[in-house]
């Protein structure tokens, strides 16, 4: 029996994750914080707290596993600092303290294309996070980048809305590295990442995303 604390769970990927933790008999006990309360769960605990102050010594910081599938655009975030307290600071900070706390196993939502030498905000903020959590000294470190990920959110966004029709459009002519991911399948990946604890560090592209 383990633990796994899921970081970004009212989110589009993280919650299927969360589902699938609570549904999963593995798993033990499910750690969500979150800065809106989420539906009470037997297993789940669901710390709401501000996470621009994140408590260091918390006790539920000490899991097996972690998942992050947080973030944010710099559109809704503001400005490039704000987004980068999101997409860099804060995930660095929740992966220091879980692992200061002895997780051993963490799977990371990034994105295809992410590269810490990109001339683009979003992809360098999220290979320069890859490479700062990667330093870290985790039994098993799985890194996923997705495309386009394609399922129903709350606040449905125009953008990725036109981008998935036109992606199943394109989809016999274009490589499957570029089709889109859709937030189930990364939410499995991610599990199942963590769950087995494959030692080192596991990179998997859009196209090695699947149930
Ligand atoms: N969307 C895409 O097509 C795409 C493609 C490739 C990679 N990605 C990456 O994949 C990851 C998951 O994506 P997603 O679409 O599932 O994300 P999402 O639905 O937008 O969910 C984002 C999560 O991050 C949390 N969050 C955002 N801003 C926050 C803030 N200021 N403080 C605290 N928490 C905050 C949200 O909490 P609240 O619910 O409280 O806002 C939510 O739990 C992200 O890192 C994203 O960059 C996305």
């Amino acid at each position: 029996m383990t633990s796994v604390l899921i970081a970004g769970a009212t989110g589009l990927v993280g919650h299927h994750a969360l589902l699938k933790a609570l549904a999963d008999p593995r798993i033990e006990r499910v750690i969500a914080p979150t800065r809106r309360p989420l539906d009470p769960h037997p297993k789940l605990n669901n710390p709401v707290i501000d996470m621009s102050n994140l408590p260091k010594n918390a006790d539920w910081w000490a899991v097996d596993n972690v998942i992050c599938a947080l973030g944010t655009t710099r559109k809704k975030a503001g400005s490039a600092e704000a987004f980068r307290v999101i997409d860099y600071d804060l995930q660095y900070e929740i992966a220091l303290h879980t692992h200061h706390h002895g997780a051993r196993n963490f799977a990371l939502t990034s994105s295809i294309g992410a590269n810490a030498n990109s001339l683009f905000l979003y992809l360098r903020t999220k290979g320069e996070l890859e490479n700062s959590i990667s330093r870290l000294p985790w039994q098993s470190l799985t890194i996923l980048r997705p495309g386009t990920i394609i399922g129903s959110r709350e606040d449905s966004r125009l953008n990725e809305k036109i981008i998935s029709t036109a992606l199943k459009l394109l989809s016999p002519i274009i490589s499957k590295k570029y089709h889109g991911n859709h937030a189930e399948d990364i939410a499995s990946t991610l599990l199942n990442s963590v769950l087995s604890g494959n030692s080192g560090l596991h990179i998997l592209e859009a196209d090695r995303i699947h149930k």
